[in-house]
């Protein structure tokens, strides 16, 4: 049984940067008695060009600073590539907090395709990881998957340079083929990377009406919640809890962007996370 101060204490949520919003906004309608901490990474951004190990020890670094200087009582890393990369290390340095990962909704899109098959867009990093090349070889002979590495797209979306992100949406969209419900078309477009559902109304007027676009978001925010349920750490308080915005870097794009997709007004604090504590 935990304690009721334990289950008052914040979640932590991080990402590279803006991307994890789009989690969040699901995790705060799921869970709006929670007190939420989030982290851009943004002085390391782009995590998706990066190799394995600078990811993970991004991390690492994050998590420690959340678990230290916030008293986390759970993490959601709510970054497709860093959860590729470092999920299994983080659960391996705190194997007793909660720790909720996303990944690209392969599952669910073959699932719900019928066509069989699929467009996913994701990081580099993410289409390369071992964890992403076990998921899709999960669903061998469920849907065929057109995979797409987005260079470049996160870095436009977190820069707020509409003209380049959509011109790279176009150019990812019309690279990886036909969309639409008939034969031999994708009819289901999963965004493996959460800084792309920030401009999901570009890729949708792009791939047409009729195909679905699939996010992660709402998935992870129901896991956090069982996950939390199973440790006793659900906050019984009411309805109209905190939300906390920090980052690495400077603090516009994620202050303008929480306040456009999540209507929260706050001010961004800037935090150090390698600072000698
Ligand atoms: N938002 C991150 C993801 O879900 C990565 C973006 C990046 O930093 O490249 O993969």
């Amino acid at each position: 049984m935990s304690s009721p101060a334990r289950a008052g204490a914040p979640i932590g949520v991080f990402d590279s940067g803006v991307g994890g919003l789009s989690v969040l906004r699901a995790l705060r309608v799921q869970l709006p008695q929670e007190d939420f901490v989030y982290l851009s990474d943004a002085a390391h951004a782009p995590y998706g060009e990066r190799t394995d190990d600078y990811v993970s020890a991004r991390a690492l670094r994050v998590a420690d600073y959340l678990i230290t200087q916030h008293e986390v009582k759970a993490l959601v890393v709510a970054c497709n590539t860093a959860t590729a990369a470092a999920i299994q290390v983080l659960r391996a340095r705190w194997p007793t907090l909660p720790i909720v990962g996303i990944e690209p909704a392969l599952k669910p899109a073959a699932a719900a395709s019928q066509t069989k098959r699929v467009g996913v867009m994701a990081t580099r990093s993410t289409l390369q990881s071992a964890k992403f090349k076990t998921l899709l070889d999960s669903l061998q002979g469920q849907a065929e998957f057109v995979v797409q590495a987005c260079d470049g797209l996160a870095a436009a979306i977190e820069n707020g340079d509409d003209k380049t992100t959509q011109a790279l949406c176009e150019t990812f969209v019309r690279a990886m083929g036909d969309f639409g419900r008939q034969p031999g078309q994708m009819d289901q477009l999963v965004l493996g990377c959460t800084h792309y559902p920030l401009v999901s109304d570009v890729l949708q007027s792009l791939v047409g009406a009729s195909v679905d676009l699939l996010e992660a978001g709402a998935p992870v925010s129901l896991q956090t919640r069982r996950v939390l349920s199973q440790a006793d750490l659900l906050f019984a308080g009411r309805a109209g809890g905190a939300t906390r915005l920090l980052s690495t870097g400077t603090a516009e794009a994620l202050s303008g962007n929480a306040l456009r997709w999540l209507g929260l007004d706050r001010v961004v604090e800037g935090v150090q996370t390698d600072a000698p504590q």
